[in-house]
Formats: structure tokens, sequence, C-alpha cells
């Protein structure tokens, strides 16, 4: 007879979902298992994760807020310097809970605890490096997920 196997905590209400992106520094410094570690420790689920070497027109369109800010080519040069890792993450809130765990933008300041705060720093270059991007809203992660994962 089998036993009953364990199994992980499910969302009760359909899960939201957010795209994260392991930036170059994130994949360079070999933290993808540590940044990973801690999504999946705070209890969201990976729908889909994959590394890519993405076209400077996805980053174009990923980024096209920034378009025309001094840092807007460095950043483009950045993320296209070696691949990246994209996932989709869901779970309730999910948007909100990954901006939280990254910290603010800049990881000099970004609190202890954080993402950023934790694992980066100023390293003195054009762009500033902080190992991973969360959707800042749902519509956003609508849009991005569109972009990255438009089978999803
Ligand atoms: P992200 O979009 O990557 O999740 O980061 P964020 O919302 O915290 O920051 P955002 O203002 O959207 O900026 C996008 C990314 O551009 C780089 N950046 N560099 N002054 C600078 O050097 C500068 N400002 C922004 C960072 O990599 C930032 O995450
Ligand atoms: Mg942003």
């Amino acid at each position: 007879m089998t036993q009953p196997q364990p199994s992980a905590p499910s969302d009760v209400r359909p899960a939201e979902q957010t795209l994260v992106i392991l930036k170059p520094d994130a994949v360079r410094r070999a933290l993808i298992g540590e940044i990973l570690r801690r999504i999946e420790a705070k209890g969201y689920t990976l729908v889909a994760a994959e590394l890519r070497s993405p076209d400077r027109a996805v980053l174009a369109q990923h980024y096209a807020e920034h378009e025309g800010k001094p840092f807007y080519e460095p950043l483009l040069d950045f993320m296209s310097s070696v691949p990246v890792l994209v996932a989709v993450v869901a779970g309730q809130r999910v948007v909100e809970g990954i901006r939280a765990l990254a910290g603010p933008t800049d990881p000099t300041t970004a609190p202890p605890g954080s993402i950023r705060g934790d694992l980066g720093r100023d390293w003195g270059g054009r762009v500033t490096e902080n190992l991973v991007h969360g959707s800042d809203s749902p519509a956003s992660a609508a849009r991005e997920i569109g972009l990255w994962f438009p089978a999803l």
C-alpha cells in the first residue's frame, strides 16, 4: 500500500504571478542558487525558469520606461553581458513580496536581510548592479511575462 505523500501548502485563491530576472552580476557571482533559495524559502512557487541571452530588442522593451535616462544604454549593455535567469514566480501578493525580498534599487543602502542589501554593493560601474529584477506592479508583471514567456 502506498503512503500518502506530504505536499507543499498551496494558494487558497488563484495565485498572482510576477517576472523575476537574476541579472548578470548574480549569474557571474554564482548566486543563482542563493537567490532562488530565498524566493522558495519565502513560500513562492517557480512557474518557469530559463537561462536566456536576450536580444537587445527584448531588453529595450523590458526597460522601455527608462529610455533616454543616462543609465539606459549602460543598463542594456550590462543586461546583455552574460546570460540571465528569467523566471515567473507565483503566490498571493507576489509582486510586492518579491520587491520586498529584493530591497530598494541601491544595494549600498538596501536593508540587510534583503537580497540587494545582503548580497549587493557598489562596484563603481556605469550602472547600478543589484542582482535581481522584480516587476513593479501587477500590470508590469503581465506585460513582462507576455514579453519573456509569450506561451504562458
Ligand atoms: P528593476 O526594474 O531592475 O527591478 O529595478 P528597480 O525597479 O529597483 O529600479 P529601476 O528604477 O526600475 O531601474 C532599473 C535598473 O536600472 C539600473 N539603474 N542604474 N543610476 C543608476 O546607475 C541606475 N539607476 C537604475 C539598476 O540595475 C536598476 O535595477
Ligand atoms: Mg524597475
